[in-house]
């Protein structure tokens, strides 16, 4: 195994990334693409389906992807296929689209509510059917979350709801699809370097140094570190651990102000 990868050897596996075309879901597709597993990717845009792959293959994996919005199942099931066909069984799953977009709760209208619930909830809904079907027994799904989901925070509304409902679904998974060898775990980061996660929630250099100063680890991690967390996760090592929500945040969901983005929105 390599360095970068001390708790995963993903020869011979193949690992899906829902929404894993940027940010932090594109750096958990590198880093098993680095433990030497095969990576599929799905998202809405073709163009960054490509440009993953091709990042993806330079990092010696066997990549494929496919265009595909988890809000619609046919378009879920097709990209699913498509990996099936190429790869075979999925080992790993990691779903981890999601919309967000910080505004008081009174300024949300119902199609803005609907666009984030639709994402996080329905489309892990979506991914979760799917993967059920292609996964190999036993196998691994890591949910992407976030402290919002129990947490409350000014301006996060909708992302509250939706990521309270995405562990939901997580807890759920574990006790349906624990006696056939299927675990399903939450990760769970907080703030990240480079992300547009991180840019819609920290928008202005203040709010982010306010952010970060609040942080016990008083910064924010890499996509890699996120990464690492996943490899363990869906490794041997972690082998009796299903329907836990995982975090890796510095310490951030114990601390960091529920009303950071109040100045933001004013
Ligand atoms: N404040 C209030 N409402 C907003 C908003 C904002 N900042 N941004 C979008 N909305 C509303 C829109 O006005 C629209 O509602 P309306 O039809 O009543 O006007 C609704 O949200 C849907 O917007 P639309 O752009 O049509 O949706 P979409 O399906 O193309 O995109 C989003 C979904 C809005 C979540 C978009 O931000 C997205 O695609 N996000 C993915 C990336 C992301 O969020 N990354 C961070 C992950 S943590
Ligand atoms: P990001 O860069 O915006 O990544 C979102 C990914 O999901 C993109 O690949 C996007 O590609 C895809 N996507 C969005 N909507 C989709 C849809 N409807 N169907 C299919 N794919 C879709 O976001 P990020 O900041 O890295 O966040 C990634 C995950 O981490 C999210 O679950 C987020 O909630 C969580 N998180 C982030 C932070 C942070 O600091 N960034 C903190 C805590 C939790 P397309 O545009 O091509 O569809």
């Amino acid at each position: 195994m390599s360095p970068e990868a001390p708790f995963y050897d993903g020869r011979g596996r193949t690992v899906l990334v829902a929404g894993g075309t940027s940010g932090i879901n594109r750096g958990i597709a590198c880093a098993f693409a680095r433990a030497g597993a095969r990576v599929f990717v799905l998202s809405r845009s073709a163009d960054k389906v490509a440009d993953t792959v091709a990042e993806l293959e330079s990092l010696g994996s066997e990549a494929a992807g496919a265009t595909a919005d988890v809000r619609r199942v046919e378009e879920v099931d097709a990209a699913f296929a498509a990996c099936a066909e190429r790869f075979g069984a999925i080992d790993v799953l990691v779903s981890g689209a999601a919309g967000n977009f910080p505004a008081w709760a009174k300024n949300i209208s119902s199609n803005g509510f609907r666009a984030v619930l639709e994402i996080d909830v329905l489309g892990t809904h979506h991914v979760m059917l799917a993967g059920y079907r292609h996964l190999s027994r036993p196998g691994v799904i890591l949910n992407i979350s976030a402290a919002a989901s129990f947490r409350p925070m000014i301006g996060q509304a909708h992302v509250c709801a939706a990521k309270a409902g995405v562990d939901q679904i997580t807890r759920t998974l574990a006790l349906e699809w624990g006696p056939e060898g299927i675990r399903v775990n939450s990760v769970l980061p907080g703030p990240i370097e480079d992300t547009e996660g991180f840019r819609r929630l920290a928008p202005t250099p203040q709010i982010k140094a306010r952010r970060l100063s609040r942080v016990p680890l008083r910064r924010a991690a890499t996509s890699a570190e996120v990464g690492d967390l996943c490899l363990f996760l869906a490794s041997d090592r972690a082998s009796y651990i299903t329907g836990a929500v995982v975090p890796v945040d510095g310490g951030a969901s114990l601390s960091v102000p529920a009303e950071l983005l109040q100045d933001a929105l004013g």
